[in-house]
């Protein structure tokens, strides 16, 4: 038996290795809100976000009913990728607060029923890391082996990712990103041997380096964080296979220990290739804007100029977008989840993507509509900060920390809008202190006037959000699936059932009325929600439901047998 699953998993092209998926309970009502440190909340008056702002707005995160945040790193780092170049993995960046700060956040998050996950940097540090000041050393001591060198530089740099430099150490590194992020040697899948910087998974540098790496989670986990989102997961083992057989040995590994020892815990991989990353052992991929994830979120949400997708967009007042490739890759992608075990969640967007409201996705009608999409998938939901109040993406923000890399990702890393008092209610500083510049809209989305507005954005989407909650249908167990017309989507339907519960949420983004007729899942279906019950109607006959919704709406109907 034993052989003809081993059989099995090579024909299908999977690793043997693969780890049996663990799943703590509470993450299948998991709500995760990400936000990044530097601009969420100033405690100190200093213009930089720290983690006594956080904590001091847990309240918030919860009563709009999220249980779970993700921050963005928050360790010492050099600060020329906004914290993704780490100096000390131990340690709270002196602009955030004390590891006793963490700590705090931590108790009084879970005093509150949210659980907290860190970012794990896992591919590279900062080239000012005291590991990389060793191993540029010319001298061999222990760091040598802790990232990947050539010997020599008097011949042709082996690739692009070989960075030049003026180190003792005479030869080339190889960077992860950017190049003051050099990449931990973790390995070579298949090492040639005619290139002498490529070492096996069972080199004493790899070897080592994966023992720090699990040193470093324990250590946070030790002081109570429930799990990590891991950077880059996919970019450990260097000259991988097609299907990441090296890089997810090195993950069945850590989840193997993982699991055992944090039984509780979780971990997001920052990957978009579900089959891969969550076979690799991940709780939650990540489809982000990249990757196979790209295929779904750009048609969807950002017009784009690469080839990878058309130039027009699904959520656009223009009405000019298709679903069909985002749709059909969608379908795969749940069923490549469903079938392994574990989630991918398409984040409403993060710190190195645009904010919803870009392509003119002004009103906040046109936002709720866009939003009501990430908060009605099949896995858990996860929403950058600012989103739930529909912040602008601030084009004219300067660029900041290493934000620029293929566009300027300042435009979504401004401070967070509390209220219309001074720099939006994010610091006390001197405006021109502030990490970033705030919205300097005459009026801008804050919390604070749109707790007070029950057809704000920030209404709509804790109403969304609790409804969610009380309805298992539209959470992680529902079914999902595609039923409106995918050639002509406006509105696109999607269907959302469990047992006998059954669900259709309707999009139309367009400036026009439109409307669609599905074959018919039952013999009533009511509006349960939406951004306004009279933008909406549908008819149901015996054979079908034909739904009619005006420009700009959405809703959510519950369709009875
Ligand atoms: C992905 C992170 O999200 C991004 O902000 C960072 O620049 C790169 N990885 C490198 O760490």
């Amino acid at each position: 038996m034993k052989r003809v699953l081993i059989a099995l998993t090579l024909l299908l092209g999977l690793s043997t290795t693969t780890t049996a998926k663990h799943q703590p309970e509470w993450l299948k009502d998991a709500v995760i809100y990400h936000i990044y440190p530097s601009t969420y909340m100033d405690s100190d008056g200093d213009g930089i976000g720290d983690l006594k702002g956080i904590t001091s707005r847990l309240d918030y995160i919860r009563d709009c009913g999220f249980n779970c945040i993700w921050m963005s790193p928050c360790f010492a780092s050099a600060w020329q990728d906004g914290g993704y170049d780490i100096i000390d993995f131990y340690k709270v960046d002196p602009r955030f607060g004390t590891n006793d700060d963490l700590k705090k956040l931590i108790d009084t998050a879970h005093s509150k029923g949210i659980k907290v996950l860190l970012d794990l940097v896992a591919g590279h540090t900062s080239n000012k890391h005291p590991w990389f000041k060793e191993s540029c050393k010319a001298e061999k001591n222990a760091y040598s082996d802790y990232y990947i060198w050539t010997v020599g530089k008097n011949y042709k740099k082996p690739g692009p990712k070989f960075v030049n430099n003026n180190y003792p150490r005479d030869g080339y590194y190889i960077r992860n990103f950017f190049e003051i992020q050099p990449a931990l040697n973790y390995g070579y899948y298949n090492p040639k041997p005619n290139h002498h910087w490529e070492q096996g998974y069972d080199a004493p540098g790899p070897t080592a380096v994966r023992a720090e790496l699990k040193k470093i989670i324990a250590f946070w986990c030790d002081m109570g964080a429930d799990g990590f989102r891991v950077d880059m997961a996919q970019s450990l083992i260097k000259s991988d296979n097609k299907n990441r057989d090296g890089v997810r040995r090195l993950w069945n590994e850590i989840f193997e220990w993982y699991n055992a020892a944090y039984p509780e815990n979780i971990m997001l991989s920052e990957w978009s290739n579900p089959e891969q990353s969550l076979s690799a052992g991940f709780n939650i991929d990540l489809l982000i804007h990249n990757g196979i994830g790209g295929k779904v979120y750009r048609p969807l949400v950002c017009e784009t100029t690469d080839k990878m997708v058309p130039t027009v967009c699904y959520f656009n007042r223009k009405g000019e977008g298709q679903v069909r490739a985002a749709m059909e890759q969608y379908t795969e992608i749940y069923n490549t989840y469903r079938r392994i075990g574990g989630y991918a969640s398409m984040p409403t967007n993060s710190h190195d993507i645009w904010r919803l409201t870009r392509m003119n996705r002004t009103s906040a009608e046109e936002q709720k509509v866009a939003i009501t999409l990430f908060l009605t998938l099949p896995t858990p939901p996860i929403v950058y900060y600012g989103e739930e109040i529909g912040m602008r993406n601030l084009e004219y923000a300067p660029a900041k920390e290493g934000s620029v890399s293929s566009r300027n990702r300042s435009v979504c890393r401004t401070p967070m809008q509390w209220s219309t008092e001074k720099n939006a209610g994010f610091s006390t500083a001197d405006p021109a202190k502030l990490y970033l510049p705030v919205d300097n809209a005459p009026t801008f989305p804050n919390v604070a006037e749109q707790l007070a507005d029950p057809n704000s954005v920030l209404s709509y989407v804790k109403d969304l959000l609790a409804l969610r909650k009380a309805t298992p249908a539209l959470g992680v167990e529902g079914e999902w699936k595609y039923v409106g017309d995918m050639d002509n989507p406006y509105p696109m339907i999607y269907a959302r059932t469990l047992g006998t519960e059954q669900y259709v949420v309707v999009f139309n983004p367009a400036d026009r009325t439109v409307s669609s007729t599905i074959p018919a899942m039952g013999k009533k279906a009511e509006w349960v929600f939406g951004n306004n019950a009279s933008l909406a109607k549908c008819k149901t006959g015996k054979d079908v439901h034909t739904f009619t919704m005006k420009p700009i709406s959405v809703a959510i109907y519950k369709i009875s047998r």
